[in-house]
């Protein structure tokens, strides 16, 4: 009953949007080599994601690894420096501040600025910003699994989703032999890496659940993903693409497109 009132209260004062604009700010960190070491694990897959236009969330977006991949548009607030379009990353490390949202590699910071400004606003160091979720796209890419090298035939799989699409959170990954319904859960390990000791033997399918917001469903490839013969360091086409946008509640909603 407490839960039925707060939820209606909630709902009364806020309104479900899928571009929730948040006010912080943004610095930035100079060698590209720093972003392969994230804290999501994407290591030096990163740069493929997208032109290296990476970001380190703070805590409350980086969500204990739950804000890995996730995608986000970002535009400084100075408008002589600044230009309205931002920059669109894609979020793969985490870094200790609640006071600024983001730290993007510094190609992505200097590609908020306008032209001929990108030096101005480097200097700046750390600006003001506004920022919303977006849903990520990787055209001609399906959500991918890589087997990680901790990863220990039988049982033992260690696996990075790769190409994470839509606007959603990947909140469980579960594992099972084509064509059997006994699904092994997944744990997160850290940020986009997800491990079980109790695989079972291949050829392997899996199913992913995704929620944000105010819904949540599976996303279920129904076909093998990992053939029997698996192998570490391989990256193997889930035959799924997340396209969800997921709603949330919020106070200042801004659906235009930002440019
Ligand atoms: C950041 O904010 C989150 C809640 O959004 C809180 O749980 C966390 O403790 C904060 N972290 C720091 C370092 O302030
Ligand atoms: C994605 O998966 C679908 C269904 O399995 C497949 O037909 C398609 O070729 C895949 N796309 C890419 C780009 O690999």
């Amino acid at each position: 009953m407490t839960f039925f009132v707060i939820f209606f209260l909630f709902l009364s004062s806020a309104t479900a949007c899928d571009r929730c604009v948040r006010e912080s700010k943004a610095a930035f960190f100079s060698p590209s080599s720093s972003l392969t070491a994230g804290t999501c694990g994407y290591g030096s897959i990163a740069l493929l994601f997208n032109r290296g236009f990476v970001a380190a969330a703070s805590p409350s977006l980086y969500r204990h690894g739950i804000g890995c991949g996730g995608c986000f548009q970002i535009r400084c607030r100075n408008a002589e420096l600044c230009s309205g379009t931002g920059v669109k990353i894609v979020v793969t490390d985490s870094h200790g501040s609640n006071t600024t949202d983001f730290v993007l590699s510094s190609p992505a910071f200097a590609s908020m600025a306008r032209p001929g400004m990108a030096g101005g606003l480097s200097r700046l160091g750390i600006v003001e910003v506004e920022h919303k979720r977006i849903p990520c796209e990787y055209p001609n890419r399906n959500l991918s699994i890589r087997v990680e090298e901790s990863s220990r035939k039988p049982s033992s799989l260690t696996v990075k989703l790769l190409y994470q699409g839509g606007q959603t959170d990947i909140m469980g990954v579960d594992v099972a032999r084509v064509d059997s319904p006994a699904w092994q859960f997944m744990s997160r390990r850290n940020g986009a890496v997800w491990a079980t000791s109790r695989a079972p033997g291949g050829p392997l399918q899996f199913r992913f659940v995704v929620t944000g917001g105010y819904d949540g469903k599976w996303v279920w490839a129904e076909r093998e993903v990992l053939p029997a013969e698996w192998r570490a360091g391989e990256v193997y086409d889930a035959g799924v693409q997340i396209t969800d946008i997921a709603q949330e509640g919020c106070f200042h909603c801004d659906t235009r497109e930002w440019r």
